[in-house]
């Protein structure tokens, strides 16, 4: 983890209160803290940074949460990192979606983060647009492969044909990603480990409908933000599921009740009402839809349409 986090991180489990941490660095390189603890000022909980990562999820050390999650598995990962980076390879059936996401924010000083930024794409994406990037996801082991992405600027994906039939496929980030500008850790999109006011501009791709609580995510995305000058980009299929979360915590695909109607149009008024439960109240920019992908194997693919929308304030 690079060392500029530490004046930039608060203690997920103070929230609202922000505490900062003392670290204890067992073992750096250069900038980075590769073994060490941070704990905070406050409440004293540890959080861990191994190989280079700041485990800031109060739950993964609550419960084997590793065992339960699903982007956890090596394909998954291998079905991201075509997701995020197929259209660098020039993949048969490729998908250009994070450039599009990332074609709709404007250049802007200060930090981005990007909440559930699975393998990293758009993180880097951003690294073109602002001062400083940091992706977020609860899940290790897209951080891990984020961050490897980050320091060998190259990878090998492991592609499933059919069966045990595999393919290997290599690539290299593009020039003008710069290492320097981003960082990944784990945290919870739900309790970020960031001050209020601090972040100019934060996306949220394909993640509303994954969390359990999905207004809180939203009222921390606007914790976060800067009070102006802010950008808000979110995106998602809304995919409603009772394996993530209650209905009565769904942000739309109700028939009634406060958030019936359709996810897009119920967010967009949250953000957007005067006096409403998100202040200082944001305007829309843009919003529209376009097509994501994910790779399964050769002859399965996961074709999802994600509405956007795309706010400041
Ligand atoms: C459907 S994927 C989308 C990933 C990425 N934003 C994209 O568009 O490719 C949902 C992501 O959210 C992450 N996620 C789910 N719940 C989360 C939480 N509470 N906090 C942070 N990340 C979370 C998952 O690990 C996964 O990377």
């Amino acid at each position: 983890m690079k060392k500029k986090l530490l004046d930039i991180l608060v203690c997920p489990a103070c929230l609202p209160a922000e505490k900062r941490f003392t670290e204890t660095v067992q073992n750096e390189h250069d900038d980075d803290i590769i073994t060490g603890v941070l704990t905070c000022s406050c409440c004293g909980s540890k959080f861990q940074i191994e190989s280079g990562t700041a485990i800031l999820d109060p739950e993964i050390y609550l419960c084997d949460a590793y065992a339960d999650n699903k982007y956890e598995t090596s394909s998954v990962v291998s079905s991201y990192l075509w997701s995020h980076y197929s259209d660098l390879l020039h993949e048969e059936n490729s998908s250009d979606a994070y450039r599009q996401w990332a074609d709709l924010m404007k250049p802007h000083t200060g930090l981005c983060v990007d909440a559930g930024c699975a393998v990293g794409r758009f993180a880097f994406e951003m690294t073109t647009k602002c001062d400083f990037v940091i992706g977020v996801d609860n899940a290790r082991a897209f951080i891990r492969n984020a961050r490897e992405l980050l320091i060998n600027r190259r990878t090998t994906i492991t592609l499933k044909e059919e069966g045990f039939i595999t393919r290997t496929v290599d690539f290299a980030l593009p020039e003008e990603w710069d290492s320097r500008k981003a960082e990944f850790i784990v945290a919870d999109a739900l309790s970020l480990p960031f001050r209020a006011d601090s972040v100019s501009s934060l996306a949220s791709l394909n993640l509303i409908d994954k969390v359990p609580l999905p207004l809180q995510h939203l009222q921390e995305a606007n914790r976060v933000t800067r009070q102006h000058k802010a950008q808000f980009l979110l995106s998602d299929p809304y995919s409603w599921s009772e394996e993530v979360a209650q209905e009565r915590n769904w942000l739309g695909g109700q028939k009634h009740g406060t958030y019936a109607s359709h996810g897009q149009e119920n967010i967009l008024n949250l953000l957007t009402r005067e006096n409403g439960l998100l202040q200082p109240s944001w305007t829309l920019e843009t919003c529209g839809r376009l097509w994501w992908k994910i790779r399964t194997h050769a002859n399965h693919y996961e074709q999802i349409r994600s509405c956007y929308l795309k706010a400041a304030r």
